[in-house]
């Protein structure tokens, strides 16, 4: 099949775009409402957008705690879901309250933050604290009333990582099992198993043609 997005062919049940654009890693966005109490969901629109300085970007699709505390207060935490907390993850996302806390519903611990005032995940390997720098608004659904979603950038001005996934000066990203959101309910993970090396080919001098470089990664970046 080949598609206008806008009319879907009856016998795909369900839109299939978020299937299509995989695996996107899921960023667990920790803020703090103007009162100070703490709110956490996740965020598979969600991914890193600059590399110096880093930054990264998550999509909230309508008005959500995470964007309005966001909006309130300039910093987020995003910690990296992985497969050990995948349920309280997933708990996290359910559509309570403002004032709510989600670490408490999902039987998460706070784990206090360096660089801003929102904590982190405990025991999430990895996490980002991030001060707001600016949010865009997407364009709306053709002929429909609901307005699109929000992108929020934020500078990352903190990195955590758990000493235990550091091996040889390198983040041991398979031993950590980031979840992958993938479409549907479907989800996947990193493994050590799934992670292979591939080094960047060589260009050649009048850089018309470039060769592979066979092997594991041999530590050099091209
Ligand atoms: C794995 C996963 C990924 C999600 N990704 C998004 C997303 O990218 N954008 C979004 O608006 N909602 C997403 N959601 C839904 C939000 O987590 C959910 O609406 C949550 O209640 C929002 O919380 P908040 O109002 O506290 O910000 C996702 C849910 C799950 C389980």
């Amino acid at each position: 099949m080949h598609y206008d997005p806008r009319h879907r062919p009856p016998e795909l049940r369900h839109d299939p775009f978020k299937a299509l654009v995989v695996p996107r890693p899921v960023g667990w966005v920790a803020t703090l409402d103007r009162e100070g109490r703490a709110n956490l969901a996740p965020y598979s629109f969600f991914n890193a957008v600059n590399e110096r300085p880093p930054m990264v970007m998550f999509s909230s699709g309508g008005g959500k705690d995470s964007l309005r505390n966001i909006e309130a207060t300039g910093e987020f935490t995003c910690s990296m879901a992985c497969f050990d907390q995948r349920e309280a993850m997933n708990m996290s996302s359910a559509s309570v309250a403002p004032g709510v806390d989600e670490f408490v519903l999902a039987g998460l611990v706070p784990a206090p933050s360096r660089f801003v005032a929102p904590p982190r995940v405990a025991g999430a390997p990895a996490a980002f604290e991030c001060r707001l720098w600016q949010t865009l608004q997407m364009p709306a659904p053709e002929g429909r009333a609901e307005t699109g979603n929000t992108v929020i950038f934020g500078l990352v001005v903190g990195v955590y990582i758990d000493d235990a996934f550091i091996r040889d000066g390198l983040v041991d990203t398979g031993a950590m099992r980031p979840l992958a959101r993938l479409g549907y309910m479907d989800y996947s993970a990193v493994s050590p198993e799934s992670v292979f090396t591939m080094n960047r080919p060589v260009a050649s001098d009048d850089r018309q043609s470039a060769t592979l470089q066979p092997g594991p990664w041999d530590g050099v970046y091209r």
